[in-house]
Parts: C-alpha cells; structure tokens; sequence
C-alpha cells in the first residue's frame, strides 16, 4: 500500500485543514443533499452541529440571508481558524464560532429555529446525549435535518474483506468486522434516535453516491480513505498477518474483472420536528 501510516496525520494543524478543506468530495455531497431540502428560516437563529471547516455554515449564512444568524459549534480548534478566516473574507457578520463539544457549549434551551448536522451523528462520541441536546437548544417547532452515511457504505468493499477473512479462518476477526459495520447507523436507527429525544421525524429521503477507484491499490492510498477509513479497517484485523496484503490483491481481481473498484455510498436526510 506504500509509503505513510493513515495514522501519522496531525489533524491539530492549519496546514492539515487547509488541504482537508480543499478536497470536500466527500463530504459536498452530503451537503448539498442537505442544502437542497433544508428548510430556510428566514431571519431566524441556526446551529450547525459539528461544523468542521464550516462549508455548511457559511452556505446557510448567505442562503438564509443577513438577518440570519448561524452558530457553528465544534471542538476542533483548526477547522475552526479556517472556518473564521472563511468568514472573515466573506464579510459575514451573521456566523458566531463555538469551539467545544455541542454538549459543553453553554447554549440556551428553546433558542434554535434549525439545527443541521452534515456527517455529524457517525462521529459524535454518544449520540443519544447529542440528540438530546439537540432537542433542549430547538424552539419549539424548530427543525433538526441531518445527512449521514449508513450502513451500505462502500459494501463491495467490505464483501471482499469478509472473504478474505473467511480465509484466515478466525471467526473473531470476522466477528469484529461484523461488529465494525453494524456501528454505523441505520435508517430505522436514526429515526428511533431522534424520536426518542422527542423529536417527530417528518422526511427521511434515501440518495445513493457511488467512489470509484481504478482498483485496491489506488483505494488503498487515497487520502480520505487513509485518513478516515484505513486505520478502523485495519484495526478490525490487525493481530492477524498478511489480510492487507491479501485484502488488495484480492481487490485488485475484483476491479480487473469489474473494469473498475465502484463503492456504493448510501446518503440518508432525515428532517425532524420539535413536538411543542
Ligand atoms: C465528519 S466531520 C464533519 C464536519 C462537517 N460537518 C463537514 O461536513 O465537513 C464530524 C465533525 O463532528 C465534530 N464533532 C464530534 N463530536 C462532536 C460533539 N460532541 N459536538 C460537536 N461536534 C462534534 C468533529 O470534530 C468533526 O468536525
């Protein structure tokens, strides 16, 4: 697979958000799944609940106009410096920047008209108290639109790694594959999630993407996939020798037969209300 480990990547610096920023292919689509159903209050307060670079915040800024005001919270500091020099170039007076986890940011109870979370509710540490919060900063009637990545993410990758690891014969490795999908969440999941809060979900629509790579090895060493993806496949199967090896031999022939290395992205934009 060549050169660094997907681990030495320091994403504390400016330089890594810079170049991060630069490539959204991954997540432009979830956002503009998103953006195009959205609803837009006009003049009203919006919280973008793990905005990162903040792309989806200064989108919502201009989109909802000037009176607008958007909160975009998170606690990673450098994707914050480049979300502020973002809106510092924009002129945009209507976007206020809070580094901390959404459940440590001290924000008022009933104060949201709309909340957004674009890839968020995967990487939140415990989602059940995210959502809750969620729900405590929503006014009444206020909306929370989420768009995620479910399980049926990059499947056609994960079929061949389960054959190859059918292959080594351990059933605990295969178990913490099985393990390391069903993590992700589901449709159903996530509804019951947000109604659990006390949310009322009113739109769910399903919109597939598909990443294409000329075979295992290009996916191998792409950037995204060794930042966000590699090291959790590898831990699946890391005290067992050789599976990568196999892993991208292995994909290698499924890409020759295939002409490609086609993976299925399954994108889901979920709209729920505050019950009053
Ligand atoms: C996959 S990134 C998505 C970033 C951005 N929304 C985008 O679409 O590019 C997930 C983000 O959630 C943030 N995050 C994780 N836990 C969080 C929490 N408890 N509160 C707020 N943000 C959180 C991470 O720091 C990260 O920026």
């Amino acid at each position: 697979m060549g050169a660094s480990s997907p681990t030495e990547v320091d994403i504390s610096t400016d330089e890594f958000c810079r170049v991060y920023d630069e490539l959204p292919l991954w997540s432009a689509p979830f956002g503009a799944l998103l953006l195009e159903h959205v609803p837009l209050p006009r003049g009203g307060e919006v919280l973008d609940v793990g905005a990162g670079t903040g792309f989806l915040s200064v989108e919502l800024a201009q989109r909802c106009g000037a009176a607008s005001r958007v909160v975009a919270v998170d606690p990673w500091s450098a994707a914050l410096r480049r979300l502020r020099s973002r809106v510092e170039f924009h002129n945009l007076a209507n976007v206020e920047l809070i580094e901390s986890p959404l459940e440590d940011a001290g924000l008022a109870a009933n104060r949201f008209d709309l909340i957004v979370s674009n890839l968020g509710v995967n990487n939140f540490a415990d989602p059940a108290r995210a959502v809750a919060e969620c729900f405590r900063v929503a006014k009444p009637h206020g909306a929370f639109a989420l768009a995620t990545n479910t399980q049926g993410h990059m499947q056609e990758f994960y079929e061949v790694y389960a054959d190859v690891l059918k292959g080594v014969g351990t059933p605990a490795v295969l178990r913490a594959l099985e393990e390391h999908i069903a993590r992700r969440t589901t449709a159903g999941a996530l509804v019951s999630l947000l109604e659990t809060a006390g949310f009322e979900v009113q739109d769910t629509i399903e919109r597939p993407f598909a990443m294409r790579f000329a075979d295992g090895t290009a996916l191998l060493n792409h950037h995204l996939v060794r930042l966000a993806f590699l090291p959790d496949w590898m831990a699946v199967s890391e005290d067992v020798d050789g599976v990568f090896e196999s892993l991208e031999r292995r994909l290698n022939e499924v890409a020759l037969k295939r002409g490609e290395l086609r993976l299925s992205v399954p994108m889901l934009y979920v709209k729920a209300e505050k019950r009053a």
